[in-house]
C-alpha cells in the first residue's frame, strides 16, 4: 500500500480545487492549489495588509510572514534563505537572471563567451540566454535525443569548449515527462569550467529538490505547480551571486537577493507559502510517499494509454518512478490533437494540447502541423478512479473521430 493511501481522503480535502467532478490532468499547467495557501492569503490580506520595512508593529508583523514565506520557498529548494530569489513567475526571474550574468553593464559572460541551450527546454529557459546573442554572446544548442528523449551527455561534450561559461537545461521536460540526472550533468559542467542554469519548474511538483546536494549554480521552480499560489523561486548558488550585475535601483547596491528583485514581491502570496512544507511534511513518507503514489498513477495510466491502437506517447512510454514524470503527451494517428481535448470536455476530463512553450521541440519533431501533442498530466492527489476516467474518454474519443460507432459520446462519470 502506497504511504499516502492510508488517508487519502485527508490528502485530498486539503486541494478546495478537488471537490468538483472534473478530473484536472492539466497539473503540469498548474496544480490545484491547497486550501491552507487560499486561508493565508486572505488572512494576510485581512489582518495584515501595510507596507512593509515601517517601523510600527504592523508593518513588522507583515515583514515576519513575507520572512516565513521566504524561508518556505527556500526550504523547498533544499536551500537556505539567503541564496533565494523570489518573483512572479520563473519566466521572470530567468529572464532577469540572463540580464544580470550577460546583459547590458553584466560582466559574468561577456561578448564571446559561449552558453549551451537546448532544444527541449521550456522557452523560459532558452529565449532569455539566445536574446543575449544580440551583445555578441554566442549561442549553442544541446539537442535531445529522439531514441531516449532526454538530454545526453555525449550530445553535450562537442559543444563545449573554452569559452563555454553556462549551460541551460531542464530538470525534467514539461512535454516529454523524462527526468535528468541533474547531479551528474552538474559534475561533467562543472569540470569543464561552466555554470548550469536548471529549470526545475517541471519537476519540483513530483519529488524533493535539493540544490545543495545537486551542486547547481542556478535552479528555478514555479510554486503554482507546486500546491501553492503565482510565485516563482530561483536559487543562486553563494559564491555566483557576486556575479550578478543589479537589475535593482542604483541606490539599493550589491545585496542578493535584492539584485534580483526589482520592485516587490507579492506579500501576501509568498506569506502562504508556509502552508507547502508543513502540508508534505505532513503526508505519511512526505515527498517519498508522493513518488510511490505518482508512480502507481503512472504505470496504470501509460498501460491504458499505450493499449489504445494509433496512439503514440511522445517522451519515455514505460513507467519509471525515478526517471519519469506523471506528465505523458502523445498524438494519435490520423487525428490531429486540437480534435481530442473538446471530447474529453464533454466527459469532464480536463487536458490541453500544443507545444506547451517547448515550442522548439514541437518543430523538430514536425507536430507543429497536427497541433503539437495532447498533454495529460496528474499529481500524487489524484485517484486511480480518474486515471481509468481519462483513459477511458481518451479511447472514446478517438473511436468519435474515427467515426466508430461506440457508447463514446455517452459521458462516463463513475468514479
Ligand atoms: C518546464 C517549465 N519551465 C518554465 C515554465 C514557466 O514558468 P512560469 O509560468 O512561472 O513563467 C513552465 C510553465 O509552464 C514550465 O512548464
Amino acid at each position: 500500500m502506497n504511504p499516502l493511501d492510508r488517508d487519502f481522503a485527508a490528502v485530498r480535502e486539503c486541494f478546495p480545487g478537488l471537490a468538483t467532478d472534473w478530473v484536472t490532468f492539466d497539473s503540469a499547467g498548474g496544480s490545484q492549489i491547497l486550501g491552507a495557501c487560499v486561508d493565508a492569503i486572505a488572512d494576510y490580506l485581512r489582518t495584515t495588509n501595510v507596507q512593509l520595512g515601517a517601523s510600527y508593529a504592523l508593518s513588522e508583523a507583515a515583514a515576519a510572514r513575507v520572512a516565513a514565506g521566504r524561508a518556505a520557498a527556500a526550504d523547498l529548494l533544499g536551500a537556505a534563505v539567503a541564496d533565494v530569489a523570489l518573483g512572479a513567475s520563473s519566466t521572470e526571474l530567468l529572464s532577469r537572471l540572463a540580464l544580470a550574468l550577460g546583459g547590458p553593464g553584466a560582466h559574468a559572460i561577456r561578448p564571446g563567451d559561449e552558453i549551451i541551450v537546448t532544444d527541449v527546454d521550456h522557452e523560459a529557459n532558452i529565449g532569455p540566454w539566445r536574446r543575449l546573442a544580440s551583445l555578441g554572446i554566442t549561442i549553442r544548442t544541446w539537442p535531445v535525443s529522439t531514441e531516449s528523449w532526454r538530454l545526453e551527455l555525449d550530445d553535450l561534450a562537442p559543444l563545449m569548449g573554452d569559452r563555454t561559461r553556462l549551460v541551460c537545461f531542464t530538470h525534467a521536460s514539461n512535454v516529454l515527462g523524462a527526468i535528468h540526472p541533474v547531479t551528474d550533468y552538474a559534475s561533467f559542467i562543472h569540470e569543464r569550467g561552466a555554470m548550469l542554469c536548471v529549470d526545475g519548474v517541471a519537476f519540483a511538483p513530483h519529488g524533493r529538490v535539493d540544490v545543495g546536494a545537486w551542486d547547481v549554480d542556478f535552479y528555478v521552480t514555479s510554486l503554482y505547480k507546486v500546491f501553492g499560489p503565482h510565485v516563482a523561486s530561483l536559487f543562486v548558488r553563494r559564491d555566483r551571486q557576486a556575479l550578478l550585475a543589479s537589475q535593482n535601483h542604483e541606490f539599493i547596491g550589491q545585496a542578493f537577493p535584492a539584485v534580483l528583485e526589482p520592485g516587490n514581491v507579492n506579500y501576501e502570496a509568498v506569506a502562504s507559502l508556509v502552508a507547502i512544507p508543513a502540508y508534505v511534511r505532513g503526508l505519511d513518507g512526505g515527498w517519498g510517499g508522493i513518488v510511490q503514489r505518482e508512480a502507481t498513477l503512472q504505470a496504470r495510466f501509460l498501460a491504458g494509454l499505450v493499449a489504445i491502437p494509433g496512439v503514440s506517447v511522445i517522451g519515455p512510454a514505460e513507467p519509471d518512478r525515478e526517471r519519469r514524470l506523471s506528465t505523458v503527451s502523445f498524438v494519435v494517428d490520423g487525428v490531429a490533437s486540437d480534435r481530442m481535448p473538446p471530447h474529453l470536455e464533454r466527459e469532464r476530463v480536463a487536458v490541453r494540447y500544443g507545444h506547451f512553450y517547448a515550442k522548439r521541440l514541437i518543430d523538430r519533431l514536425g507536430l507543429d502541423a497536427v497541433g503539437g501533442v495532447v498533454r495529460a498530466s496528474f499529481l500524487h492527489y489524484h485517484t486511480e478512479a480518474e486515471v481509468d476516467r481519462a483513459v477511458a474518454a481518451i479511447e472514446r474519443a478517438i473511436a468519435v473521430e474515427r467515426g466508430q460507432s461506440t457508447s463514446a459520446s455517452r459521458p462516463n462519470t463513475s468514479g
